[in-house]
């Protein structure tokens, strides 16, 4: 089984993970996810996560100490870690990458927000031997904190976990969709389904057609244009 731990002040704000395919997960028991509100590590009155920067600057930084707390608080040093650290100055997430974090035992994910999380943190956990610390961004935006871009690290990674989804075929056809020269995405062609005619519109004749070599020749042929489309833009 595959835990997955969240830290966050805004634990609500992940109550998506409870739903759909990956609540049905936890309900079979393929993945256990806690959710954790790092004010419960604060011991003032006003629960306070951050401070200014050494240095100078502009926004907060959060603080080490709640942090060590709360990683320290659900691992333990005989098993193995993987520490994800959501940031965008992180290392870019694809396909490539959940296929990697859908193999692992445990993964806690800190979701840190304002400027982002004071850098002893992944330096400490680095240094320990159960622990790998991934810095992680989903893209080349700045979002408000590290909760979306967890949730979609999480929904990618556990839907390749074996069960987790309804029809495994469609992980099979997946597959075959990362290149195997670089890890871009071969995307997928153009899907149809009924009716044949929708204002107008015609289904592609060949996908009528019923003749298995032609179809999977133009699905082939579409993706292909698609992909090379899209690296154009
Ligand atoms: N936190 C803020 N922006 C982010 C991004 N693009 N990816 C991951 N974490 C983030």
């Amino acid at each position: 089984m595959l835990q997955i731990d969240l830290i966050s002040i805004f634990p609500d704000y992940l109550t998506p993970l409870k739903l759909s395919l990956l609540g049905k997960a936890q309900d079979k028991g393929i993945v256990s996810i806690d959710i954790h509100d790092l004010r419960e590590q604060t011991n003032d009155v006003h629960h306070s996560v951050d401070d200014t920067p050494y240095g100078g600057g502009a926004g907060m930084v959060m603080t080490a100490a709640p942090w060590g707390d709360a990683i320290d608080a659900i691992t333990n040093d005989q098993e193995l870690v993987d520490l994800i650290i959501l940031t965008p100055a992180g290392k870019k997430f694809d396909q490539q990458m959940a296929a990697d974090f859908s193999k692992k035992y445990h993964l806690v994910f800190a979701c840190g927000r304002y400027e982002g999380i004071d850098a002893r943190v992944g330096e400490f956990y680095s240094s320990k031997s159960n622990f790998k610390v991934h810095e992680v961004s989903i893209g080349d935006y700045v979002l408000g904190g590290g909760e979306v871009a967890a949730m979609v690290i999480i929904e990618a990674t556990t839907r390749l976990i074996p069960g987790v989804l309804g029809n495994p075929d469609s992980l099979t056809e997946e597959s075959h969709s990362i290149s195997g020269n670089n890890d871009s995405l071969l995307v997928e062609y153009p899907n149809y389904t009924k009716p044949s005619n929708w204002r107008g519109l015609e289904v592609p004749e060949v996908l009528l057609s019923g003749n298995h070599g032609e179809i999977a020749k133009w699905r082939k042929a579409q993706a292909e244009r698609r992909t090379q489309q899209l690296n154009k833009e």
